[in-house]
């Protein structure tokens, strides 16, 4: 048990959820997952969350006047779990200051596009429909605008010209499934700080040896 402890918000099938659950569980993430908080009565993710014994809350939106009132609830309940740092992960909400200034610098996202690309919902049949080459996935810090905060890593792969956008869908999950525990790994060993636009991450370079998730930069010339 690490003392690192995440929440996940989640609101659908949680596949993703179930990729870091499973990082955490086989120690590639130092981390707890302290609480699993879902907005959707009947999703699909609280039943994985269940499984794995994990705590979860489910808030229904609709129970509150406002984004800003549902977020206050939000944060209290992963205030009152101890998480060090929350992951949205297929969460259907936009979320506002009211939670995001509980957690400073410490709310992340997985958004199934290249960003700036194709912000917003349908990224992927957006890139399909464009007839993109590359299309992908990208991990970043939340801020109060939509998908838009300093990015941590990205994925890349591969569109056929008019590939339907249920194929291109699954191989960029797939790719998010590699990205978001890999990710929520340098988090939770203390690897990563925001400078501005750019996130900073110690000892970049010597991680990672697959060309199309977040190369490692070559070594600098000396
Ligand atoms: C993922 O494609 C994620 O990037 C997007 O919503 C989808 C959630 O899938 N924000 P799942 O619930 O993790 O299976």
């Amino acid at each position: 048990m690490s003392g690192f402890s995440i929440g996940i918000l989640a609101s659908g099938t949680g596949s993703n959820f179930d990729s870091i659950a499973a990082a955490v569980a086989d120690g590639r993430i130092p981390a707890t997952i302290a609480v699993l908080v879902c907005n959707r009565e009947g999703a699909a993710v609280l039943d994985k969350a269940r499984a794995r014994g994990i705590p979860t809350a489910f808030i229904d939106h609709r129970a509150f006047p406002s984004r800003a009132a549902f977020d206050a609830a939000v944060a209290d309940a992963l205030e009152a779990a101890g998480v060090d740092l929350v992951a949205m992960a297929g969460f259907d909400r936009i979320v506002t200051g009211a939670l995001l200034a509980r957690f400073p610098g410490r709310v992340v996202n997985i958004h199934p596009a290249l960003l700036p690309a194709f912000r917003g919902a349908h990224a992927q049949a957006q890139a399909a429909d464009y007839g993109v080459a590359i299309a992908g996935a990208t991990v970043h810090f939340v801020d109060e605008d939509v998908d838009h905060g300093p990015i941590i890593v990205q994925g890349a792969v591969p569109v056929a010209p008019g590939e339907d956008a249920s194929t291109v869908q699954k191989r960029i999950l797939a790719v998010e499934h590699r990205l978001y525990p890999e990710a929520l790994r340098l988090i939770a060993e203390g690897r990563v700080r925001i400078d501005g636009r750019f996130v900073r991450v110690d000892g970049r370079e010597a991680i990672g040896d697959e060309c199309l998730v977040s190369p490692p930069l070559p070594p600098r010339p000396r």
